[in-house]
C-alpha cells in the first residue's frame, strides 16, 4: 500500500503494537529521507509555523533532546518543560489538567512521565496527536522505531534474525515495545535477564498469542552464539521498590571482550543508553557496537515522526 503526505495526521504514538508492517516501512522510509536531505545540508522547512510542546516529567538525555533538534531541524519551534518540579504539577496540578492547558498552544505534544498509561490519557484528552517518549514501565515506542531503523541500517535489511534482550526486561519499557515489532518482522527473539527481572508475563503471552518465536534462558553465552543482535538494558533503579532489590540485580550481566568472543560473529550490539556498567568501554571499539550510531538514528527517525502526525510529511 502506497501512503500519501497527510495520510498519519493527528496519529498519535503510544506503544509498539499499534502500526501494520507497510506503516512501519513508511516510516522508515521518510526518516531515511530525512536523513539524506540532513545529511545534503539541506534546509528544510516542513514543519514552518508549527510549535510543538516538549514535556519530560522525568529525566531524559536522548529522547528530549533528539526531539527537540529534529523539531529545530524541520522547522518547527518548541515550548519545553523539562524539570517538572519547576513546573504546577510540583503545585499539584493533575496531568489531565496540564495537558488541557498545553494542547491549546501547539500542534503536537511528546511527553514523558513516569506513570504507565499518562501517554495514552493525554491522548484522550489532547485534540492535537500526543507522542508517548516513555511512560514509566509501560512503553516508549518511539525508541523501538529508531531501534527497528538502526537494525535495518546495520544489517541491510530486518526480518528472519535472531534477536537476544539482556537485562532488566521486567522494567524495561523499551524491550516492551520492540517485542512486539520483533514478532511482526518475524525476528526470533531470546530473552536473557535475571529471574527478578524477567519481561511481564502479560507481555510475554501476548506475544506468543501473536505468534512470536521466544526461547527464555539465563545462559548468555548460548543465547549470543546463535543472535544476529543482542539488545542489552540497564538496570532501571528507578523503578524499584526498595535499593536493596536493586543492589541484589545490578551487575548480573555484563557485555565485555570475553563474553562477545562466544557470540556469532558480526553480532549488532544495540542499547537505548545510559550505559551504567551493563557494556564495558571496551566493547565501544567493536565495529558491531551500534550504540551511538542508534542514538544518532533518533534524531532522524523522530524528525519523520513529527512530519507524520502533524500531516507535514
Ligand atoms: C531509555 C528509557 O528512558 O526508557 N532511555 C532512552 O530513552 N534512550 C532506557 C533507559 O532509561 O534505560
Amino acid at each position: 500500500m502506497d501512503f500519501k503526505k497527510g495520510d498519519f495526521k493527528g496519529v498519535n504514538i503510544l506503544n509498539g503494537y499499534q502500526f501494520t508492517n507497510q506503516q512501519l516501512n513508511h516510516i522508515m522510509n521518510i526518516a531515511a529521507d530525512y536523513e539524506r536531505r540532513v545529511k545534503a545540508g539541506e534546509v528544510i522547512r516542513d514543519m514552518e509555523g508549527m510549535v510543538v510542546a516538549s514535556l519530560f516529567f522525568e529525566p531524559s538525555t536522548r529522547t528530549r533532546l533528539s526531539f527537540e533538534t529534529a523539531i529545530n531541524r524541520t522547522g518547527a519551534k518548541y515550548i519545553s518543560m523539562a524539570d517538572a518540579k519547576a513546573s504546577s504539577t510540583a503545585k499539584g496540578e493533575t496531568l489531565e489538567d496540564t495537558i488541557r492547558t498545553v494542547d491549546g498552544y501547539v500542534d503536537c505534544i511528546v511527553m514523558r512521565h513516569p506513570e504507565k498509561g499518562a501517554a495514552a490519557r493525554a491522548a484522550d484528552i489532547a485534540e492535537h496527536p500526543v507522542i508517548n517518549g516513555g511512560d514509566g514501565a509501560g512503553q516508549h515506542p518511539t525508541q523501538a522505531l529508531l531501534d527497528i531503523y538502526t537494525m535495518r541500517k546495520e544489517k541491510g535489511h530486518i526480518g528472519g534474525q535472531t534477536i537476544t534482550f539482556l537485562g532488566d526486561l521486567k522494567y524495561g519499557r523499551t524491550v516492551h515495545s520492540l517485542g512486539y515489532f520483533m514478532q511482526q518482522l518475524g525476528n526470533k527473539m531470546i530473552f536473557a535477564s535475571p529471574e527478578e527481572l524477567k519481561m511481564p508475563e502479560e507481555i510475554t503471552a501476548d506475544l506468543i498469542n501473536r505468534g512470536a518465536q521466544i526461547e527464555q534462558t539465563s545462559d548468555v553465552k548460548a543465547a549470543l552464539s546463535q543472535s544476529d543482535f543482542v539488545y542489552v538494558t540497564r538496570v532501571q533503579r528507578e523503578r524499584f521498590p526498595d535499593e536493596e532489590s536493586y543492589n541484589r540485580c545490578r551487575g548480573s550481566y555484563i557485555v565485555d571482550n570475553a563474553l562477545l568472543k562466544a557470540a556469532k560473529p558480526g553480532i549488532t550490539i544495540l542499547h537505548p543508553l545510559p550505559r551504567v556498567d551493563e557494556i564495558a568501554l571496551e566493547v565501544d571499539a567493536y565495529e558491531g557496537a551500534a550504540y551511538f550510531r542508534q542514538a544518532h538514528n533518533g534524531m532522524y527517525l523522530r524528525m519523520a515522526l513529527l512530519g507524520l502526525v502533524t500531516g507535514r510529511a
